[in-house]
């Protein structure tokens, strides 16, 4: 019996698979690669020195779908594929309608007829809108600022009334905050595709010299130096976290925050960085970004009280290791 890990070749779900892998489990991997690169089936091979099953399918393609699950006997489905870029979303809404939704209600029917009965979800923070913090799992979702946002929300309400009408399923939501870092080989990490979405892939472009400087969105927020506040979860603990998830899943529906339960401003990132890596981060303060929230982190209790797991590693061990596979990059040549 295997774990199908959608979009394992991703940030996340790579470093997932890996510790899937190292905890002992059976993995097949489904990625139609529209936001990653086949060389990291590779890494993940090498880094586990095991063969790896990889379909390269879109996970909304219902018949491509339910071959896979013909071809292997599958235990439980770990759902990361989808299109995870804010700003594209509020451009272009269908598309990410179409693609973060369609595949989880492809991906649950699919597990309905297979009898599969474990479902992890990948959902996010931005599910709780502008509640106060710290977030916790028993606030009432509110409306979130993006598409992209409203898609997790929306694979939240599908998954849940699913198992409403079927109680033998066993859901786990996991809402991550602000994952960054890389696996401590330098071999596999978070390479956006153009110009990074995300605070630290873009610390990491100017410190390569890849692009001129960090541009800090607004230091006028009310928060400790102005700069806005996160959550930041070194991945591989995020990764952890899956696997944690996985193996305490009894049938209903569980939602655990994964964070660390601390803010982090983007200067003390950049403080941080610069320390830890002995390099200057040249920036310069613009303005806000609409939507963008002051601050926010979790309540990470309940993932520890009920599945004994949460987030080891320090921001330094985040700062270092995304440097570290940074420049690694063009040694390994995986973009
Ligand atoms: N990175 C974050 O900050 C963050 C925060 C909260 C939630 N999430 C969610 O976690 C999941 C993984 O995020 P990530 O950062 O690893 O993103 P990623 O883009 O690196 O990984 C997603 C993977 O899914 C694949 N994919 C996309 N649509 C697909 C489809 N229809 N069929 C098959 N494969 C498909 C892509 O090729 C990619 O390899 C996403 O669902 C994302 O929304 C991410």
């Amino acid at each position: 019996m295997s774990i199908l890990v959608t979009g394992g070749l991703g940030y996340i779900g790579s470093h997932t698979v890996n510790a899937l892998i190292e905890a002992g489990y059976s993995v097949v991997v489904a990625d139609n690669l529209s936001n990653s690169k086949a060389q990291v089936l590779d890494v993940l091979q090498q880094i586990t020195n095991k063969n790896i099953p990889f379909y390269q399918i879109d996970v909304t393609d219902e018949q491509a779908v339910n071959d896979l699950f013909e071809k292997h006997p599958i235990e439980g489905v770990m759902h990361f594929a989808g299109y995870k870029a804010v700003g594209e979303s509020v451009l272009q809404p269908l598309k990410y309608y179409q693609n973060n939704v369609l595949s989880t209600i492809t991906l649950a029917n699919a597990c309905k007829q297979f009898q599969v009965k474990k479902f992890v979800f990948s959902s996010s923070a931005t599910v709780y809108g502008d509640n106060e913090v710290p977030f916790k799992e028993t606030m009432s979702l509110l409306p979130t600022t993006n598409p992209y946002g409203e898609t997790k929300a929306m694979g939240e309400r599908i998954l849940k009334d699913w198992v409403n009408s079927d109680s033998s399923f066993a859901v786990s939501l996991l809402r991550y905050f602000n994952p960054i870092g890389a696996h401590p080989s330098g071999l596999l990490g978070e390479s956006p595709n153009g110009i990074p979405n995300n605070l630290m892939p873009y610390v990491t472009q100017v410190a390569k010299g890849k692009l001129k400087e960090l541009q800090v969105f607004g230091n006028d927020y009310p928060t400790s130096d102005g700069t806005g506040v996160r959550d930041y979860i070194h991945v591989m603990d995020l990764a952890e976290g899956h696997v944690a998830a996985l193996q305490h899943v009894t049938p209903g529906v569980h939602i655990y925050n994964l964070g660390t339960g601390a803010g982090t401003s983007v200067f003390e990132i950049i403080q941080t960085f610069e320390r830890v890596n002995a390099i200057k981060i040249p920036y310069k303060i613009v303005n806000r970004r609409p939507g963008d929230l002051a601050f926010y982190y979790a309540d990470a209790t309940k993932a520890k009280d009920e599945l004994g797991w949460y987030a080891k590693r320090t921001l330094e061990d985040m700062c270092r290791d995304a440097w570290h596979f940074e420049k690694s990059l063009n040694l390994i040549q995986i973009k």
